[in-house]
């Protein structure tokens, strides 16, 4: 099957990527940045998804995966809104597609973090849902993850200092974050393996927005 992943030079895109390929599926990327790894089955397409102009003739694919995203920088509503929007309405009439994910955020639902990323993919949940109705008579599940904190590059500074990482795991329950290897666990399971949940966003944050006790007694 063919798989289409934005955002695929990045920590999470690229780790689901190299699953995908390590399955057998052929998989686009598609990144401002370019390829982080070559690959037989990948093809990468340098593009910007918020300029629909941009996005390249790929064929019919069976999944895609809005996975590209940027955190607080001077455009989050393009790149993590707009783009996801403008990469479904291109590639959604695939004959082949069986699957759309989002990769929103545990922003979308808690309301914390930057104010226009939290804007951004709680924005993401409406529309997937939009989407998964329109999909729906054509059996295609349409869902989003909303994850908490991963180990990437791009959270280094917070995983490195000593003090901040402290007071991050007195919030969160589990005491860790998630790698990139098992976001894309749960990206190949909810894109191939699932075919009857659909409209729905999962909430993969290490118990943080469910299990946080707020009880305060005198
Ligand atoms: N890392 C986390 O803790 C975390 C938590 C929750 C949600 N997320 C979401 O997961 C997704 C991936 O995050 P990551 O940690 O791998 O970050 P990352 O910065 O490593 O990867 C994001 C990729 O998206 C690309 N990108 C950004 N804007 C683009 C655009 N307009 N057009 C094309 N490509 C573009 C970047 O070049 C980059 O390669 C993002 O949407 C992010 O919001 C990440």
């Amino acid at each position: 099957m063919k798989v289409l992943i934005t955002g695929s030079s990045g920590g999470i895109g690229s780790a689901a990527a190299q699953r995908f390929l390590s399955l057998g599926h052929e998989v686009c990327g598609i990144d401002i940045r370019p390829a982080p790894f070559s690959h037989p089955a990948y093809t990468h397409f340098t593009a910007d998804v918020k300029d629909a102009a941009s996005l390249p003739e790929i064929g019919s694919v069976g999944i895609i995966f809005n996975n590209a995203g940027t955190q607080n920088s001077d455009d989050d509503i393009g790149n993590n809104l707009k783009g996801a929007i403008n990469v479904t309405e291109k590639y959604m009439s695939s004959p082949d597609l069986v699957s759309v994910l989002f990769n929103a955020s545990a922003s979308a639902v808690s309301g914390q973090e930057f104010p226009v990323y939290t804007a951004s993919k709680a924005g993401l949940l409406g529309y997937m849902k939009n989407t998964a109705i329109r999909l729906a008579p054509r059996k295609v599940t349409v869902n989003a993850i909303s994850l908490g904190g991963v180990y990437t590059p791009l959270n280094d500074p917070v995983v490195n200092d000593p003090e901040c990482w402290e007071a991050i795991m007195k919030v969160t329950p589990l005491k860790k974050w998630m790698t990139v290897d098992e976001v894309a666990d749960w990206v190949v399971f909810l894109t191939t393996v699932n075919r009857s949940m659909s409209g729905q966003n999962v909430l993969i944050d290490n118990g943080e927005y469910e299990l946080n006790p707020t009880f305060v007694w005198k």
